[in-house]
């Protein structure tokens, strides 16, 4: 399999001492590639101000794209969505195989909760971190939306003189040192408490979870995938 990198950062950089002879790219602008290069498969890593040129160039030449980067706003998600009619794109705000298993137990768990659990999410990440709330937890966040019967409000942080909405889910984003990441999901009760929490306790964890991906990503038709299409 021939892997082109796109994104030179830590991540990038990661999958590339991973991925060793698979690698045979490792770009912060697919332009830099030539024409002619074979190749299977592109992982973006980057900042979301690239993804829309990555786009065009991917669709251009037909490559079949892994996006992991996060933060891009819902122009980008539009776009990530026309390009997936024309070639395979698969999207994850958390490569882990860790965070993709909260995803379905949240799937499962929040209708047996809903009504008499107060739900919460806190996620904490290193100070370097430019996007908040972390892309990871608008995932489990949509996750658990999709779960409920009825259209609950997001609360960023909070302050001030208000109790809490029955209908409402809190969002906190801590920023801190080096955290690589951890997120909580917290259903409190009444005298009970359910806590999920996933730490991750290095990038590989996204960079192994980012090749499988790849793996996946081969000789797909166009689609907009997630992981979830590959644990079926
Ligand atoms: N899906 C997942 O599982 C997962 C896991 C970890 C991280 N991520 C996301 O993946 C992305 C990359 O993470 P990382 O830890 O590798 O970040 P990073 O070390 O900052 O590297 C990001 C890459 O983007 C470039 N870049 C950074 N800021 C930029 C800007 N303002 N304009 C243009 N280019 C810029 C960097 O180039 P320079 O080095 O030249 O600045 C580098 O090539 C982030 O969006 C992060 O949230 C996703």
């Amino acid at each position: 399999m021939r892997i082109a990198m796109h994104g030179t950062g830590t991540m990038g950089t990661t999958i590339k001492e991973l991925g060793g002879d698979k690698i045979v790219a490792f770009v912060d602008d697919l332009d830099q590639i030539k024409k002619d290069e074979q190749i299977d498969v592109v992982i973006d890593f980057s900042h979301f101000s690239k993804i829309s040129k990555l786009l065009d160039i991917c669709v251009e030449r037909g490559y079949p794209l892994v996006i992991a980067t996060t933060g891009y706003d819902g122009e980008i998600l539009e776009k990530i969505v026309e390009a997936s009619k024309k070639i395979p794109i698969l999207l994850s705000s958390n490569t882990s195989l860790g965070i993709n298993a909260i995803n379905d137990i949240l799937e499962k768990l929040t209708p047996k909760l809903e009504g008499n659990f107060d739900i919460e999410i806190i996620e904490k990440h290193h100070n370097k971190k430019i996007d908040a709330p972390s892309g990871t937890a608008i995932t489990l966040l949509e996750t658990i939306q999709k779960a409920l019967s009825e259209r609950y409000s997001i609360v960023h942080g909070r302050e001030g003189m208000r109790r809490r909405d029955k209908k409402e889910i809190g969002v906190h984003a801590v920023r801190g040192g080096t955290i690589v990441g951890e997120h909580t999901v917290i259903f409190a009760g009444e005298d009970e408490i359910i806590e999920i929490t996933h730490k991750a306790l290095s990038k590989k964890i996204f960079a192994v979870g980012a090749l499988k991906c790849a793996d996946y990503m081969v000789g797909k038709k166009a689609k907009l995938y997630t992981m979830k299409d590959m644990f079926k």
